[in-house]
């Protein structure tokens, strides 16, 4: 060890860790760049990176092909109650899921290091950090730490002799026999995987993934599911969010945190380049968001992340320059395709495809190939402050005070382009109820429609309904200063199925009208599913596009909505009595509203 370690929780824990799976080496991590360019050399010369000649300080990964996403089915919320887990989540009870895991860890790190990471989440010295301490037997998720977190020496440091951390065990699975040859990318078999929390704990445990949220520990489970069960015991928030500052011509500025299910543009909305005329914005974060009421009792947000771990296809400079601006050096890339110059490329990086060069899966690839030659859900891993537009306000300690929350999801129908909410309760009501078509970024079906409240699904820690009830106890807390809260919708479609809406910087549109109702100056129409722009209400200078777009974009279909309605109570239904009486109400208004004035 080449620091001091004062605390006896986690020595103690490392001990009890080291002697359950029983690594060759144990080594602590210090943070330091030397640290992250040494595990590089390693890893590029046991053949599991490759280095991009073409960026500097750049390495590109290939998974296994079984390990390309998060592992929903795989992922478990493990509370001594099955109800305090909810209906949407996969539980086990801790007594019987520490078993099966622990027969698993017994030796999994035999013929491997065991690295000890020192993280925080947050800035170190805010009062909205928190530390977590992650072992894991993957140099890659060492290095993809470097960057999504703080890690290092001043947290071990601000540990201190007794200071508190979340103990995050992550295991590739994968054991070496002497001798025996290992794996470009080790993990252990679909059923073997398990990413498991212990929200009465704060304890995280994952097995047998490599990949982005399976194994970055400090990301989905410990930002995400862990910190949403503290959030609520401690009467914070920890959201599915990005936050973007935009700043008006006068220079006022505004905070937006929005939340998204996976894929559906967040980080391209956090980079956001208005196309409005001079209007301006900065990215503070596109993932996550841990929101606490100030001393002013407003709602104040940091981005817990270090680094953005966005999805590389589609990524390109029409559809995200300032991302293309943030990997050009320090990244790391998995599953893109390997070009003979020594670049990455993927699907819809908006240059011409590569005569020939190496697709995710490590085969030879050219454009006359019948896969894609990066998988859909490829990753980049680079530095939040290497973005051109990152706000100088990003770590600031105490955050920025939230003026607009944004729900939303990819809907090709129904669904309008935005709406307002009628208050906060009708805000918690969309957000509830919240609707996308599914991506690559979770394993398993693409395109069929789900509920995802608040873009949590996946990751609220413990039972939504109760979650519900937080957000509504939230709003009551913030009173007249609670953020305003809008539904998205960029991804509406026609009946030819071309895209209504141009989306991108064009979306700025939406966000300065949203910002326009802050101050009450802009207009709009009230519908049964909320205020709406009128045509004339948003800012459309410039901007070439059919007007029979923007009535179809604005256009309420009361037919469609009802059809909505099963959907929402079956939805409801599985939270049983659980759900928040409000919900409910609002539910029999939005039923009432939709009939109103029609035969
Ligand atoms: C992510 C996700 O990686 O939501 O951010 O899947
Ligand atoms: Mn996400």
């Amino acid at each position: 060890m080449s620091y001091e370690v004062k605390s006896r929780k986690l020595k103690q824990w490392v001990q009890e860790v080291a002697a359950l799976c029983q690594p060759d080496a144990i080594y602590w991590c210090d943070g330091s760049k030397a640290e992250y360019d040494r595990l590089m050399r390693q890893m590029v010369a046991v053949g599991s990176a490759t280095q991009l000649k073409r960026r500097p300080n750049c390495f590109l990964f290939r998974s296994d092909p079984s390990d390309v996403a998060r592992v929903e089915d795989r992922t478990y919320i493990s509370t001594p109650n099955k109800d305090d887990a909810g209906p949407t989540n996969n539980w086990i009870a801790p007594d019987e899921l520490k078993r099966i895991m622990l027969d698993l860890y017994r030796g999994c790190m035999r013929g491997r290091t065991m690295y000890v990471i020192p993280f925080s989440m947050g800035v170190l010295g805010s009062p909205m950090a928190r530390i977590g301490v992650e072992i894991t037997d993957s140099p890659y998720v060492v290095c993809n730490m470097h960057i999504m977190t703080r890690v290092g020496v001043k947290v071990v440091e601000a540990l201190g002799e007794d200071g508190d951390f979340v103990p995050c065990l992550h295991s590739v699975g994968a054991p070496l026999a002497p001798g025996q040859k290992d794996a470009t990318w080790p993990c252990a078999p679909m059923e073997k995987k398990y990413i498991s929390h212990f929200p009465e704990e704060n304890l995280i445990w994952s097995f047998g993934s490599g990949y982005g949220g399976n194994a970055l520990l400090g990301k989905k489970c410990f930002a995400l599911r862990i910190a949403s069960v503290m959030a609520r015991r401690e009467g914070w928030m920890a959201e599915h969010m990005l936050i973007l500052r935009l700043i008006s011509p006068q220079g006022r500025q505004y905070h937006i945190a929005a939340a998204f299910p996976s894929a559906c543009g967040k980080t391209n909305l956090a980079m956001i380049q208005p196309t409005v005329p001079g209007w301006r914005a900065e990215c503070l974060g596109d993932d996550i968001a841990w929101m606490k009421i100030g001393p002013d009792g407003r709602l104040y947000a940091i981005n817990p992340e270090a680094g953005f771990f966005g999805v590389a296809p589609g990524t390109s400079y029409d559809s995200n320059p300032m991302a293309m601006e943030t990997f050009k050096e320090n990244a790391i890339f998995t599953n893109c395709v390997l070009t003979d110059d020594g670049d990455v490329w993927w699907e819809g990086m908006g240059v011409p495809a590569p005569a020939h060069g190496i697709d995710w899966r490590g085969r030879d690839w050219t454009p006359e190939s019948k896969e894609p030659g990066a998988h859909p859900n490829a990753r980049f891993t680079a530095p939040a402050a290497q973005c051109p537009v990152i706000s100088p306000d990003w770590e600031k300690p105490e955050g920025v005070p939230i003026d607009i929350f944004i729900f939303g999801g990819r809907r090709a129908t129904v669904v309008p382009l935005v709406i307002e909410s009628f208050d906060w309760d009708h805000g918690v009501f969309l957000g509830a109820t919240a609707s996308s078509e599914t991506t690559a970024a979770n394993i398993g079906a693409v395109g069929a429609l789900r509920r995802d409240p608040f873009a949590m699904q996946p990751f609220c820690g413990y039972n939504m309904a109760d979650y519900f009830q937080h957000w509504l106890d939230m709003g009551d807390r913030l009173g007249r200063r609670a953020p305003r809260i809008f539904y998205v919708n960029w991804f509406r479609k026609s009946p030819e199925g071309g895209w209504l809406w141009p989306g991108y910087g064009e979306n700025s549109r939406v966000l300065v009208w949203m910002c326009e109702r802050v101050e009450g100056r802009a207009g709009a129409q009230e519908t049964p599913v909320g205020y709406l722009p009128n045509a004339g209400d948003l800012d459309l200078t410039g901007l070439d596009l059919p007007p029979e777009n923007i009535r179809e974009l604005l256009r309420v279909d009361r037919e469609a909505w009802r059809a909505e309605i099963p959907d929402i109570q079956r939805h409801f239904a599985r939270f049983d009595s659980r759900l928040p009486a409000r919900l409910r109400d609002q539910l029999i208004a939005l039923q009432k509203r939709l009939e109103a004035g029609e035969s």
